[in-house]
C-alpha cells in the first residue's frame, strides 16, 4: 500500500464510505477503520491524518461510541466531522448540547480563518448540515474558524495540537468546495503525498500479488464482468503464464456473450482461458424448478462442482483469485447499530471457504469506480468497463417459473433487442440495467392473420447508483413503441410487451 494513509474511523454514519472515497479522489490513500481501533494500531498503519466520521448517536447517550483518547495525543492531525467533532469536543473537556431545532439541509457557512482547512476558499459557502447537537463550549486551546446562523461552532480548531472539527459534511456534494476542504486536510495539514492514482494502484497491486503468491500457480473464474476481468489482468501482470482462468458457460448467458467474452479475454487481453460449456448439466438440474431461491442455490452449487472438477483437470493450483471489492470486505455497521465491524467475505464469488484454494483478492482495497479506472489503464475494452451488471445466475433470475429452453430463447433474444435499441438512442450508459423478463402467462394476440396464445415479455429498465435502490427509467413512448414492435416482430412466441413501472423498493430489480 502507498506510504501515507488517512484513517477514517467509522462511527456508523451514512457517509463514512463517502469520506474515504473523497479522500481517495484527492489521490491520497484512505481506509475505513472501526472506531474502536487503538491509537497505537492506527499509528502502525503509517497514518498521517485521522478523520472521525459522523454517526447517529448523541455523545451524551448511554454507551455513546468513543474513540481511544490516545488518538488526540499522537501528534497526527485529526478532523472530526459532525458526530466526530462532537465526540472530540466532549472527550477533550468541552460541552455538547442539543440544538433547539435540528438543522438539516443547505446552510450558509461564514468562514473566519482561511489559513488551513479553508485555504483558497472564498467565504461564504453553502454547506450541508444534518445534526441535532452542537458544541456549546470548546475545550481549552480551541477556536472557531467558521460559523453558520444556527451553529456558531460550525468549524473549529486547536492549531497547536492540530485538531480540527466541522459540524457540516464536506464529503457531501451539496457542500461547495467540500472536496477542497478534504484535500486541504489530507495534503496540506496532514502532508500526505498524492500517489493514489491508477498507475500506482496497479504497481502496488502487482507487487503485492507477487509477494503473496510466491511461485504458486493461480486460478481465476472469469465471466466477462469488469471485476473478474480486471482481477485476471492484474494477476496476469504479476505472475504471467502461471495464471489460468476458467470461464463457465451455464447456458444462461446473454446473446452471443460467450463468443464476445472469449474473444476479448483471449485475443485482446491475452488471457489463458479454459472455457467450459456446462449448459446441459445446469439446465438439467433446473428442470421443473420454479422457486427463485432454489434456482439460485442450484446454480451456485453446480458452479462450484463444475469449477472444482475442471480445475483439477487442468493443473494444481494453490491460489484462487477473486474480484472481491472494498465495500464487500469492510462492512461498516448500518446506522441502526453502532458497533463497527470488519468482515471478510471469502465466498463472495461463490467459492466456499472450505475449498482447497488459498484466496487472492487483489481488488479488496478498491471501490467500483477505482476498478473501472484501473481497468481502462490496463487496456480492458470499454465494452467490459461500461457493461451493465449481470447477475451470476444469469437469465435464470429473469425467467419467472421454471427455466425452459423456450423461455431462455425469448428472454435472451428480447434482452438483446432492449440493449440494442437503448444503445442506438444513446441511452445505454445512462441507465443501470435494461433487460427483458418472461414468465408463464400466455395471452391472446394476432400474429399474422392468426389468433395465437403466446408469451408476455416485460421490459425492465432502471436507473440506480448502486443497485440498493432503483427507479424505473422514464423512457420516451417512441422508444417503448420501438421496443414493443421489434420484440413482437422479431422474437417468435411473444404477443404482448409490457413495461415495468415499479421502483425498488418495493420491487427488486430482478424479478427472481
Ligand atoms: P435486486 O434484484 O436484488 O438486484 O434488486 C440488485 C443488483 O444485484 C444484482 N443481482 C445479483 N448479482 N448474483 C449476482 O451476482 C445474484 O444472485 C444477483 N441477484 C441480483 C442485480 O442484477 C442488480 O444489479
Amino acid at each position: 500500500m502507498p506510504k501515507d494513509l488517512i484513517a477514517v474511523l467509522d462511527f456508523g454514519g451514512q457517509y463514512s464510505h463517502l469520506i474515504t472515497r473523497r479522500v481517495r479522489e484527492c489521490e491520497v490513500y484512505s481506509e475505513l477503520l472501526p472506531y474502536t481501533m487503538t491509537s497505537q494500531d492506527i499509528l502502525k498503519l503509517k497514518t498521517k491524518g485521522i478523520i472521525l466520521s459522523g454517526g447517529p448517536a448523541s455523545v451524551y447517550d448511554e454507551n455513546a461510541p468513543k474513540c481511544d483518547p490516545g488518538i488526540f495525543r499522537l501528534g497526527v492531525p485529526v478532523l472530526g466531522i459532525c458526530y466526530g467533532l462532537q465526540v472530540m469536543v466532549q472527550m477533550l473537556g468541552g460541552r455538547v448540547k442539543a440544538t433547539k431545532r435540528r438543522e438539516y439541509g443547505k446552510t450558509q457557512l461564514n468562514i473566519i480563518d482561511h489559513s488551513d482547512l479553508f485555504q483558497g476558499i472564498n467565504s461564504p459557502i453553502t454547506s450541508w448540515m444534518s445534526h441535532g447537537d452542537y458544541a456549546e463550549t470548546l475545550p481549552d486551546g480551541f477556536e472557531v474558524i467558521a460559523s453558520s446562523e444556527n451553529c456558531k461552532t460550525a468549524a473549529i480548531r486547536d492549531p497547536s495540537r492540530r485538531l480540527y472539527g466541522v459540524q457540516f459534511h464536506p464529503e457531501v456534494a451539496h457542500t461547495e468546495n467540500g472536496l477542497e476542504i478534504i484535500r486541504n486536510f489530507a495534503t496540506k495539514t496532514s502532508a500526505c503525498s498524492q500517489s493514489w492514482n491508477p498507475k500506482s494502484i496497479i504497481e502496488t497491486a502487482v507487487q503485492q500479488i507477487r509477494s503473496e503468491v510466491g511461485d504458486g500457480d493461480v486460478l481465476s473464474a472469469v465471466s466477462g464482468g469488469v471485476d473478474s476481468t480486471t482481477t485476471a489482468v492484474l494477476v496476469q501482470r504479476a505472475v504471467g503464464k502461471r495464471l489460468t482462468s476458467i470461464f463457465v458457460n451455464h447456458g444462461l448467458l446473454r446473446k452471443d456473450e460467450e463468443k464476445v467474452v472469449l474473444r476479448t479475454l483471449e485475443d485482446t487481453l491475452k488471457l489463458n482461458v479454459h472455457y467450459v460449456d456446462a449448459s446441459e448439466r445446469f439446465l438439467k438440474r433446473l428442470k421443473g424448478v420454479t422457486d427463485p431461491e432454489q434456482k439460485r442455490k442450484i446454480i451456485g452449487e453446480e458452479f462450484i462442482k463444475v469449477f472444482d472438477e475442471e480445475s483439477s483437470k487442468i493443473g494444481t493450483f494453490r491460489w484462487l483469485a477473486q474480484g472481491t471489492l472494498y465495500p464487500d470486505v469492510i462492512e461498516s455497521a448500518g446506522t441502526g447499530s453502532i458497533a463497527a465491524r470488519i468482515k471478510t467475505h471469502h465466498n463472495v464469488g461463490g467459492i466456499p471457504e472450505w475449498s482447497r484454494f488459498r484466496i487472492l483478492e487483489p481488488l479488496r482495497f478498491l471501490y467500483k469506480d477505482e476498478v473501472r479506472k484501473i481497468a481502462r489503464e490496463l487496456g480492458v475494452p470499454e465494452a467490459i468497463v461500461n457493461t451493465h451488471p449481470f447477475p451470476g445466475p444469469g437469465l435464470a433470475v429473469r425467467i419467472v417459473g421454471d427455466v425452459t429452453e423456450e423461455k431462455i430463447r425469448i428472454c435472451r433474444d428480447a434482452s438483446a433487442i432492449v440493449e440494442e435499441v437503448l444503445a442506438s438512442h444513446g441511452l445505454y450508459d445512462s441507465v443501470w440495467q435494461a433487460f427483458a423478463i418472461v414468465g408463464d402467462d400466455l395471452v391472446v394476440g394476432v400474429l399474422g392473420d392468426q389468433r395465437q396464445l403466446a408469451h408476455i415479455v416485460t421490459v425492465r429498465i432502471v436507473k440506480s447508483l448502486d443497485g440498493m435502490t432503483a427507479d424505473w427509467a422514464r423512457i420516451s413512448p417512441d422508444v417503448l413503441e420501438e421496443l414493443s414492435s421489434r420484440i413482437t416482430g422479431e422474437v417468435p412466441g411473444v404477443t404482448w410487451v409490457t413495461y415495468a413501472i415499479t421502483s425498488k423498493p418495493p420491487s427488486t430489480i430482478e424479478p427472481g
